[in-house]
Parts: C-alpha cells; sequence; structure tokens
C-alpha cells in the first residue's frame, strides 16, 4: 500500500554502476562517466582528515557551527545563513518539504535536474516544466509561467544535462522581475567547473531573501560517496529547512572530510585545469568526428549522435564506458558524458570513432 499519488511516481531505478557492470559483462576495464564525479579522484586533504576519525559511537555536534562559519565567511554570510545536507539532493528535498503542498506549483526548466520534478511530485505539489531555449534556461518563458500558486522556482546554473549557465546579464533581468514572494532555488552543483563568465550565485541571497544556493561535495571536491552537500540562504528560510531536516543528516565523516576538502584549494584548481584539458580535447575530437555537442560550463557534455541515444549507450556499456542516455534524461538523441581523465576521453573517442559507422547506418 502507499499513498495513492505515489502511484504517479515512476518507479525508482538506480543508476548502472561499475559494480553491476561487473557482475553482468565480466568486463575488466571500466569505466565510469556517468554521474558527472571528479575523475582525478577525491581531495587528498579530505582523505587525511578522513584517516583520523574516531568516535564514531558518539552523535557528532548537529550545529556543525564551525563548518557553517567556514562555508559562510568567504561570502560575508553567517553559520545562521548555511544549512547541511546529506548532499545537495537531501537539501532539493527539504526545500520543497518545507515550502510545497498540494495545489501549489513549482517552476522548473525541462530538461533540467530530473529530482526537481520527483520532489515536487513528492509534495502533490504540480512542476511547472518551461522547455530549455537552445539548450539553455529560457528566463522570459520561466517567469512568464510563474503565476498565483507559484511557490517555488528551480534554476540548474549550470543545467544538467545541457551544461549551459545564465550569463550575469540574464540573471540580472530575470531577479529584477521575479516576484519576492516565489522561493528561488539555485542549484549550483557545478559551479567551480564554470567559466569566467559563469555567475557565483551565493551573493544574490544576501539581496533576495527566499533565495536559497545549493552546493555540493560530490562533484570537484570528489566525494560523492561521502554524501555532503549545502546550501546559504537568509536566516529566516534557513531556520525553516533546519525544521525539516532530520536530525544528524551529516555524518561525522561527512563533516569531516568537507571540513579538509574545503582548505584543498590546490586540488580544486588542479580539477579545474584537467576539466580544462578534457573540454579542449573532446570538443575537438568531437567536431573531428561530426558530432555536434552543447558549449559546457561543467564537468561534462551533452553529445548529439545520430541513432537513438540508448542505442549508443548500450553499445558503449558492452565496451565498459558507462555514459547517461539522454533518452532517461529527456533529451533524446544526445548522450551525457562525463569529462573523464586523458586516458579515458582516448579511450571514449576511441569507440565512438569505431561505433560511428554502425550508428550512421541504424
Ligand atoms: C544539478 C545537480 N544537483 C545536485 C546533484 C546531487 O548532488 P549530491 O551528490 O550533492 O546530492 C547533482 C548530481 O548529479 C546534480 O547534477
Amino acid at each position: 500500500m502507499s499513498r495513492p499519488s505515489l502511484a504517479k511516481i515512476a518507479p525508482y531505478v538506480p543508476g548502472t554502476s561499475i559494480e553491476e557492470v561487473r557482475r553482468k559483462l565480466g568486463l575488466e576495464r571500466i569505466v565510469k562517466l556517468a554521474s558527472n564525479e571528479n575523475p582525478l579522484g577525491s581531495s587528498p586533504k579530505a582523505m587525511a582528515a578522513l584517516g583520523s576519525i574516531d568516535r564514531l559511537h558518539l552523535y557528532f555536534d548537529d550545529a556543525h557551527t564551525e563548518l557553517r562559519e567556514r562555508l559562510a565567511a568567504p561570502y560575508g554570510l553567517k553559520a545562521e545563513n548555511v544549512v547541511l545536507g546529506h548532499g545537495s539532493n537531501e537539501l532539493v528535498n527539504i526545500a520543497a518539504e518545507m515550502l510545497l503542498e498540494a495545489g501549489d506549483e513549482a517552476v522548473m526548466a525541462a530538461p533540467s535536474f530530473s529530482l526537481y520534478r520527483l520532489v515536487t511530485a513528492l509534495q502533490g505539489a504540480t512542476p511547472v516544466e518551461v522547455p530549455l531555449r537552445a539548450y539553455a534556461h529560457d528566463p522570459d518563458a520561466m517567469l512568464a509561467a510563474v503565476g498565483p500558486r507559484t511557490k517555488m522556482v528551480f534554476v540548474c546554473d549550470p543545467n544538467n544535462p545541457t551544461g549551459t549557465a545564465l550569463s550575469a546579464d540574464a540573471w540580472e533581468r530575470f531577479l529584477e522581475r521575479l516576484p519576492a514572494s516565489v522561493t528561488l532555488v539555485i542549484d549550483q552543483a557545478y559551479r567551480e567547473y564554470m567559466d569566467a563568465g559563469g555567475v557565483d550565485a551565493v551573493p544574490v541571497v544576501s539581496r533576495r531573501p527566499n533565495t536559497l544556493v545549493l552546493r555540493t561535495m560530490s562533484k570537484i571536491y570528489g566525494l560523492a560517496s561521502l554524501r555532503f552537500g549545502y546550501g546559504f540562504a537568509d536566516a529566516e528560510t534557513i531556520g525553516w529547512l533546519d525544521r525539516v531536516r532530520l536530525p544528524f543528516n551529516v555524518s561525522r565523516p561527512a563533516a569531516l572530510g568537507a571540513a579538509g576538502a574545503l582548505e584543498d584549494a590546490a586540488f580544486v584548481a588542479r580539477s579545474v585545469e584537467a576539466n580544462g584539458r578534457g573540454k579542449a580535447y573532446l570538443s575537438a575530437e568531437y567536431a573531428r568526428l561530426g558530432l555536434r555537442m552543447i558549449p559546457t560550463q561543467a564537468n561534462f557534455y551533452a553529445v548529439e549522435v545520430p541513432c537513438p541515444a540508448t542505442r549508443a549507450y548500450d553499445d558503449l556499456l558492452a565496451r565498459g564506458i558507462i555514459v547517461r542516455s539522454g533518452d532517461a534524461l529527456h533529451l533524446p538523441g544526445h548522450l551525457r558524458i562525463t569529462i573523464g581523465t586523458e586516458d579515458e576521453n582516448r579511450m571514449l573517442i576511441g569507440a565512438i570513432e569505431e561505433l560511428l559507422p554502425q550508428w550512421r547506418a541504424a
């Protein structure tokens, strides 16, 4: 038995994992370019902090004041402006739980990060999906979709699965016109990968109450398994989020690893640099192969393929390369592929080059 409204939500299907592919296909080398993790591994400073963990028998200090102060300080904010989550996924869900009720609407782009639609539906509210324009958020159309029932707007910047980001001008125009009563959730899971034109959205929380900016340690810090996300907002919004947040949602290992990672500017710089080199290599190779890809501000590319995306996904999987099919992301005809190490990128391009004639003939 379940709530009748749950029947409207698609069954949960876990993403393809290295372990599962190894079990099913028995391949020796499996490369996962499906979830936009950091191919360089984890922040060494986070790993060092994790190595000295003790006192797991005790609940940790759930206020995490020092860590929240540390996150807030670069922006001139305070601990009261920071909420911590079991990954930023949890914070997306908490935001919906805090605000949305049956009959409410949440505006979001399509395709964008699929969780926004899910958490909205879980609250019995209605996701209002606004198509991307030229693969990017269409701020005017999103504003036009805001109505009397709109409680929340999600903006994913850079957007997953397209990698596109809003310009500073576009942000300004959007913020000027978005009604103050609407809660704005800006998901910047890939912020650190943006180029110079990308907007750091955290300062928005100082000028616009009702704004929640989300970040994660799962991507550039290489800590996806640790589950640590964080968000910035005005103190009142953080207070509401804290009422919904379950106690001890952030484990002691997650908090200590995150504190270590925050001091690891060198790892972040190395990761940005490696991503830049990967972008240069892959964009040249995709062009050479005659494949169109969407220019990215993140650590993945959406690449157009000349056959159904799931066919291309299956063929790459059979060669031990796990990517994401656009069919699963509302981006048909595309694969979303994480930028890997040099070696992984070469393996990927080699496989695509071999498969392309079959895909073109399909
Ligand atoms: C846009 C976006 N937001 C949030 C997340 C989730 O991150 P976390 O691991 O912090 O829950 C992802 C992960 O893929 C993402 O792409």
